[in-house]
This record gives C-alpha cells, structure tokens and sequence, in this order.
C-alpha cells in the first residue's frame, strides 16, 4: 500500500500497548485478592472472576467480602480516624501528595490494567482517567493544606463508606477516597464487581506509600457488600451508580442520621443550534456518547438538533460514525472498546431492540468477533416520551430529535426526570449564556462536553442525586462544622383549662398563596399559655393544605428571577416591620413559653432578617480555573420550592431563621411552624403582608409537623425539605424523599443555639443553593 492510497482509505495499523506489565503484576499478587483491610491484604476467600470483557480472558479471582469482612474494615477505618484527623492538614497533604506522585510513576500500569479490566479504550484509561485521578489527589492535597486556615470551623464527618461503580473504576475511587482524606476521615470503599483491579492496585500503592493503616480499607464483592456497607457502623455513605440502587440506600439510610451524597444517572441533552460549528457539534459528540462506550452517567445521550440544520447535521454525523473504530481497547488506534460486560452489553442491546420508534442508524464500523463489542449507533426522529428518550441507556447508542426555536429547545431539554450535565452548541454567546441558566442541570458545558476537573464540583439534581464532588463545594460532603452538638430535647405544648383571654374567637388560619386560609380540614387545636390561660387556636393543617402551599410555591416561580438587590430591600422591609411592632411580638413570645425572654427574641429575629438581606446580593459564585481553554462558572442558583419543619423553640426566631435564608437565595418555602408555640408565626403573616412579599414566596402552615412532614417529603414539586423538629421527623422526611431523590437537610439530633453563629450563616445558605457549573470558552 502506497502512502498516497493511506491517505485515501485513512486505514490505520494497529498500534498495540503491552499487557504484560499488568499481566506481572496480577500473577505477583497470586491472581487471587483479599481485601484490603488495615493496612494488609487479607488471605483470599470465596469469590468470583473478574474477566476482560473484551476477550472473556480471567484475570483474577476477586473474594466476596462476608459481613466479618466489612465489620472489621469499618473497625480498622473507626480506629484510624481521629489520629488520621490529629495530623493536621500538612501532616494529611503529605500524604495525598505521595499518592498523586506513586499514582503518576504507575500511570501506565493502572491505565493499561483499567483497560483490561473494564474495556474502555487505552487512549482514554491513558489521557483521561489515569491524569485526572492523579490531578484529584494533587488537588486534594492542597485542599488538605488549607483545611485548617480555610475551613477552620469543619471537621471530619468520621468513617465513609463508598460505593462505587464500574465505569470510571481508578477515577471515581480518585473522586470519592481524596476528598475524603484530605478532610481527615477514613474510608471503607467498594469497587464494582466487574471492575476492582485497579482499587487493589491503590491498595498496593497505600502500602508503597506507607499510608497510615486502616486509613484506606478496600473490600471486593456485588451489590450484597453494599448493603452491608451502608448498613455498618459508618458516618457516611457516597455512592455512585444507577438511580434504582441509590433509591434504595436513601431507603436505607433514612433517619439513621448517616451523611448521605448521591451521584446517579442521567439522560443528559446535548443541544446544537443552527448558528453552531457543526464540525466540532459533530466531533463534540464523539466524546459525549461515544467516549467510554457511552457507560458515562453525563453522557450527552439525547441529542437536540435545530430542524433547519438537521439534516446537513445528521449526513455529518453518520459520516463521522462510520470512521469510528471499533475494537481490541488496547489498541492506541481505536476509538470505542468493548462494554463491560456481557450483562451490559445485554441490557444495551434489548433496550434498543425493543424499540420500534424513529429510524436507526449503525455505524459501518467492524466489530471484533469476540467480546462485548456494539455498534456505534444512532436514533433520529424521537418523540419526547419515547423510551429511549427517557431512559439511561448505558451504551454508545444516541438518540435524537429535532427543535424550532430556543424555547423548545429548553423545554424538551428539561423534559426527563434526571438533571445531571447539558451541553449546549452554539457560536453566539448571547444564546448559549441566555439558555445555560434555563436547564435543569449540575452542569452546562458550552462547545464542549463532557469535560472535568478536581476544581470544577461534579452532580446533579432530580433523580440525577444530590451533593457535589470537586472543588470547595465538594468538601462540605465530606466535613460538618466543628463542636459538640448538644442533643435535642422535645418540647411539649402546654396544656390548661382556663377561660380565653379575649371571649372574641381567635383561630389563626394558615397562610397559603398570600392568603390567610382555613384549614381544609376545618379542624383547629387551643394553644395554651404557659399560666395556663387560652392564648387563641390554631388551624391543623392537612396533606390537602400541604398540596395547596406547594402549588402556590410553584406559582410564584417570578421570585426565583429577581435580583438579590430586591430581595434584599424587602427582607430589610420584613425586619422593619417587625421592629415596629416589637413589644406585641415579645409579649406573645412571652405569653406562650413563659418568661421575659421575648424582647430579645424579636431582636435577634430583626438582626437575623437583617443579616439575610446583607447576604441577599453577596453569597456569590466562584469561577473555578480549570486546565482547559476555559473556566468553569459555580454559579449558585435557588434550589426551588423548600420546605422547612421549624424548630419548636425559639418559635419566632427559628421560623425566621428557616425561612430568611431560603428566600435571600430566591426560593420560595413552605413553613411548617413551631408546633407548640404556633401563634408568633400565624401573627408574622401580618408583617408579611405588610411587606411587599409576593404572594406564594413564604407559606406558613400549622399543626402537628409529623402529618406535615410525609406529604412534604413526598410532594413531586418540592425540591428540597429541612428539618429542625422533632427526632423522628427526620425517618420520614428522608424515607419520602427517596421516591424522587429530593435534596433534605435534616438537624433533628442536634439543639442548635437559634441565637448564636450556629443559627444563622453559610450553612444554611448553602443548603438554599445548588451550584451549578458552567463550563465557558476563554482565554487562548
Ligand atoms: P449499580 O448501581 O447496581 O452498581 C453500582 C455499585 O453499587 C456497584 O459497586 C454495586 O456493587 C453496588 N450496589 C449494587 N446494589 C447495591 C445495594 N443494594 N446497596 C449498595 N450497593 C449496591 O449499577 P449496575 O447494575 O452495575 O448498572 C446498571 C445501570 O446503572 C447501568 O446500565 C447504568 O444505567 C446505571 N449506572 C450508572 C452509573 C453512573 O455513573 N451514574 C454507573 C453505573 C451504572
């Protein structure tokens, strides 16, 4: 062959990288592995082989961690962890550091190893996931650096439990087990059974590294030693993996009052707009659905094109589809490798012969005979609610449909129950910044896809999870502020018989919609004194009542698009208010729990409005400095309708230091109010009333929380619920949530000082916002 006639066919040899470094390595290790538990491996039990899904090949046998197994893992990880945490933050740095560096020297042991084991192609185990596991303990190293001067009030949560799955073997250990040390906790992790080489590659690196024992313990096995995992004594659990199995450890873990983070699946859009360069759209794509097979959670796997480009679009697109290359992954000269495993390979190809929708494209590409090879392929002309346009594929299968103008664009975008990543196509700024903010999404890539950094926070909303991996947002999964809670204790309402005050009925009504409204129940309960005298009634609100203030929420979306600036004026309005009508609310503080502390109740509410309206135009994003040419904008968003079960005491303060935060960020809430001192809330609707809040921003309900706190927990339009009632509150809120993965923040084991720093700041700012982060051209 001519060089003239290579450059005609592009034809490529084949540019094989050895195995036979990792094919050493695995026989020195005996090819059957233990765990890794305090510092050692364990001696081999009964266990399962883990194949090259490329050739059916055994490379190792892997043991089924027994509950002993797990128990004592999490025992060394429990006793590692406050010497681990004693060592200060270069005393942790220095470690990281080492790690980064061992991780560097084996780079090419761990990538070709990762191939082996799971299948992706050696280009991408060897630019991409080995560099950027790397760059996260590096990272990391710094921030354990700057944990002490940084973060002076966090500390480390204790023992994680991590569960991870089989995509991103070595980088999601990287993402989970760095922050996590950095911070000062210990970690029990579970690599997915397919794919566990490389975490007890690391494991051998710990020990190079002389890290601690017990620091770092690794435990192989399914699904089952998950289980066990999260059921163990541990802090917290993260995991990564499919959204059906994170429902189930939400499940699992609610009202334990284990830390929870989940990172799950996605249907991610990928949008080009006519004015877009649709060479790079196209080339674009091959990294958003093909990189990795297309088993990537942010996977741009739904593509949105504009109708006037469409069909140029989709002619570039198959052109391009028939150059892939398909094949052995350890080949540098391929583009897609195998899946990692039959099972998958299974699930993605029923799932596509299932469907009769659209018409179908398969690449030209020829697969190898053996191994779990599939086509790249494509779907056109989807309708929204066509399956494959709805559910996670898991494989290098795109799907696709067409859009009229931007509005539409957005409106299919966001028509999916996920809300991990977008990517939006377009050479006009004004487009691609005007729709970033519209879409239900962690994170935006514009011109780009699938692109990540240790610096850039990494997650979604929806069923896509909750919780943030990378850069500062990350680290607040893995700390909580520093201090010994006090536990808390429930208050019970005072109970008399004593004839009312004022013969004239007082039923405070709830207030819904900027309305004072009557309980849908048409049910009230007598709010005693402490004296014992009738202080008024108040409405008990019902599920109905709950369905009602959710939908008025979800009217008044406006607030979530004013600016700081006016939110600010108002809640300064709100503290005015109230100031001026001080003595009357003090002495119904003072009436219901008895006492003289009710002036300086309401003082401490005034600062703390106050306070909110000062942070309503300050709580600013970041632009995070990333290694590409670009920055990745942390731009912090409402997180939507919140619902708060208030806590008892402190009844106008703790009403208002719930409420405040959430509307400064521009959310709307839902207030479930103190339950037995409910009357400073239902007399604050007059100050509301008086102080230009939109109707349905602030929605204040009465009665007793538990019947509150389910309907909330479960309610579709609700995005977030928080927690300071009562114990048992927290089991329900978190179970309910479960059903769509909703955000909860839930306190109910810990008496907070309404009136000092623990009542108010960025903690509950924080959890007012989701950041989401968008990742922009710049620079040269
Ligand atoms: P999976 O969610 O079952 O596995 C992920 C990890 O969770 C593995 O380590 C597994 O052993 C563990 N696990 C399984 N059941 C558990 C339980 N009950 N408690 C605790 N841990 C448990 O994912 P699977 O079955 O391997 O893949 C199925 C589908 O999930 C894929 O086709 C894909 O759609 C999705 N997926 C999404 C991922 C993502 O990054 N978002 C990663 C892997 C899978």
């Amino acid at each position: 062959m001519s060089v003239a006639d290579i450059f005609e066919t592009m034809e490529y040899g084949t540019a094989p990288e050895a195995a036979a470094e990792a094919l050493a390595w695995l026989v020195d290790q005996g090819d059957r592995f233990g765990h890794f538990i305090d510092g050692a491996f364990t001696k081999a039990g009964d266990g399962f082989d883990s194949k090259n899904p490329a050739t059916g090949e055994i490379l190792a046998t892997l043991s089924q961690a027994t509950q002993a197994d797990v128990d004592a893992a999490v025992k060394a990880a429990r006793k590692a962890q406050p010497k681990w945490a004693a060592l200060g933050g270069h005393g942790r740095a220095k470690y990281l550091y080492a790690l980064a560096r061992l991780l560097q020297k084996h780079s090419r042991l761990f990538a070709v190893l990762e191939v082996m084991d799971n299948g992706k192609p050696i280009r991408e185990a060897r630019d991409i996931d080995v560099p950027l596991a790397q760059r996260h303990f590096y990272y990391h190293a710094g921030m354990a650096q700057l944990m002490d001067s940084e973060l002076p009030d966090a500390e480390a949560l204790g023992v994680c439990g991590q569960i991870i799955p089989w995509n991103f073997p070595l980088l999601m250990l990287a993402w989970k087990v760095a922050p996590a040390l950095a911070m000062g906790n210990t970690v029990v992790l579970k690599p997915a059974e397919y794919t566990s080489l490389t975490a007890l590659l690391f494991a051998d690196i710990c020990r190079q590294a002389g890290l601690p024992k017990g620091v770092v313990n690794i435990v192989t096995g399914d699904g089952a030693v998950g289980e066990m995992i999260v059921n163990a004594d541990v802090d917290k659990i993260a995991f990564t993996g499919s959204t059906a199995v994170g429902r189930r450890i939400r499940e699992a873990t609610a009202g334990s009052g284990k830390a929870l983070t989940l990172e799950l699946g996605g249907k991610s859009p990928y949008i080009v707009f006519d004015d877009a360069d649709l060479d790079s759209a196209v080339e674009g794509l091959v990294d958003a659905i093909w990189f990795n097979q297309g088993q990537v959670c942010c996977a741009g796997s739904r593509l949105l094109v504009h109708e006037p480009i469409a069909d140029r679009f989709y002619a570039k697109l198959r052109a391009r589809m028939n150059k892939l290359r398909v094949g052995s992954p350890l080949d540098k000269s391929i583009d897609v490798g195998a899946l990692v495993d039959p099972v998958q390979l299974q699930s993605v190809s029923s799932l596509v012969e299932a469907n009769t929708a659209g018409e179908r494209f398969v690449s030209e590409a020829e697969l190898p005979a053996e191994g779990c090879f599939y086509p790249p392929t494509l779907i056109t002309g989807l309708n929204p609610a066509d399956t494959l346009m709805q559910e996670e594929i898991f494989g290098p299968v795109l799907v696709s449909t067409t859009f009229r103008t931007p509005a539409e664009a957005v409106q299919l975008a966001n028509n999916t129950r996920y809300g991990l990543a977008a990517t939006i196509w377009s050479e006009n700024v004004n487009l691609a910044l005007d729709i970033a903010p519209k879409l239900v999404a962690g994170i935006v890539w514009i011109n780009g896809t699938n692109l990540m950094d240790a610096a850039a926070g990494f997650g979604g909303v929806r069923e896509s999870g909750f919780g943030r991996e990378g850069g500062w947002e990350g680290l607040s999964a893995y700390t909580k502020p520093k201090g010994n809670a006090k536990p808390l204790k429930s208050i019970d309402a005072f109970t008399g018989e004593g004839a009312p005050a004022d013969p004239v009925d007082r039923t405070a009504k709830l207030y819904i919609g900027g309305k004072q409204a009557r309980p849908d129940g048409g049910y009230s309960a007598p709010v005693w004194g402490k004296s014992g005298a009738l202080l008024g009634h108040a409405s008990l609100a019902n599920r109905k009542d709950v369905r009602n203030a959710v939908e008025a929420a979800q009217a008044a979306k406006g607030w979530s698009r004013t600016t700081g600036h006016l939110r600010a004026q108002i809640l300064y309005y709100i503290g005015e208010n109230l100031a001026a009508r001080h003595d009357e609310f003090a002495n119904r503080l003072n009436a219901m729990q008895g006492g003289k502390s009710g002036a300086k109740e309401v003082d401490a509410t005034v600062r703390r409005l106050f306070t909110y309206a000062a942070w309503a135009d300050k709580y600013d994003g970041q632009v995070h400095g990333v290694p590409i040419r670009g920055v990745a904008l942390a731009m912090k968003e409402p997180v939507g309708v919140i619902g708060a079960l208030c806590p008892a005491e402190a009844p106008l303060l703790g009403l208002i230091s719930c409420m405040a935060p959430a509307i400064a960020m521009g959310n709307r809430v839902i207030l479930s109010a103190s339950e037995p001192f409910p009357l400073s809330a239902t007399d604050f609707v007059q100050v509301l009333e008086t102080s230009d809040v939109p109707a349905g921003v602030v929605n204040i309900l009465t009665g007793p929380q538990s019947d509150i706190a389910d309907p909330l927990a479960r309610h579709m339009d609700v995005d977030a619920v928080w927690s300071f009632g009562a114990g048992e509150l927290s089991g329900i809120i978190e179970k309910g949530s479960a059903h769509d993965l909703k955000r909860t923040w839930v306190n109910n084991s810990i008496a907070r000082d309404w009136h000092g720093t623990a009542g108010e700041g960025r903690e509950f700012l924080q959890a007012a916002t989701e950041v989401k982060n968008i990742w922009v051209p710049y620079g040269e």
